[in-house]
């Protein structure tokens, strides 16, 4: 059975990766939560897509070059502002706080496409081990140096290869580099590459699986995570 993931939180119906998106994600009884992560000028590590705050809050500026006080000077409600009242940017370790005595599982994506953000790979698994995540974490990236980095630091800890390409052989690719998870965008995912990427051991999460079709489709094919932004939807598709 396929798992489901919510991706950046319940974010198809509250504010992406916002501490009310993932409490959603935890009272729907989700199997895991995606999020990204990305580190402020004071080293502190917040959940956020992208590199600016431009998107989704009411303030403008680059996550490097703002302290996490400087950033919590806005709303982070992106397009439900005034809808569920004021949304803090989240910190790793509050997301942390709400998921540690729950069995949900962690997709902690490291945004190190645009800039490198040197030391975050220790950062993370640093605040992985200090709540004792290690087993129900997945570290992912489009940055596959950003996981060879991971997987130097502790080889134990599970993680993925992120891709939007039709990759040639990316299940080979994926397990030659002693990682356990293909991590492609969904409209990649045709039989004869599931197939490839399950023969070379791999397990397969998807994104963004939002609709129907695609979930029934993905779900058929023996996908072993539907990452979602409704994943209210897959529960009832899928349960
Ligand atoms: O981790 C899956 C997915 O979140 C990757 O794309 O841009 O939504 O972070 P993006
Ligand atoms: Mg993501």
């Amino acid at each position: 059975m396929s798992k489901i993931f919510a991706h950046r939180g319940c974010s198809g119906t509250y504010p992406e990766n916002t501490m009310i998106a993932f409490r959603k994600a935890v009272e729907l009884g989700v199997d895991g939560i995606e999020f990204d992560v990305h580190l402020t000028k004071d080293n502190e590590l917040v959940i956020i897509h992208d590199e600016s705050i431009d998107r989704t809050s009411n303030g403008s500026g680059l996550v490097r070059n703002m302290t996490l006080a400087e950033l919590r000077q806005y709303d982070y409600s992106a397009k439900f502002a005034g809808v569920y009242g004021h949304n803090d940017i989240p910190t790793l370790r509050e997301y942390f706080e709400l998921v540690k005595d729950t069995p949900i599982i962690s997709n902690i994506e490291l945004k190190t496409g645009i800039h490198e953000y040197p030391g975050i790979e220790q950062a993370v698994i640093d605040m992985v081990k200090a709540y004792h995540l290690e087993d129900r974490v997945i570290l992912s990236s489009f940055n596959h140096y950003t996981i060879m980095r991971c997987k130097a630091i502790d080889p134990t800890l599970k993680c993925g290869f992120l891709s939007e390409s039709w990759l040639v052989d990316y299940g080979k690719y994926t397990a030659s580099h002693g990682v356990e998870c293909c991590h492609p965008v969904l409209f990649n995912l045709i039989p004869s590459v599931v197939e490839e990427m399950h023969a070379a051991g791999c397990e397969i999460n998807t994104y963004t699986v939002n609709e129907e079709a695609d979930i029934l489709r993905l779900a058929a094919l023996g996908v072993d995570g539907l990452i979602g932004n409704y994943p209210e939807r897959m529960i009832k598709l899928l349960r």
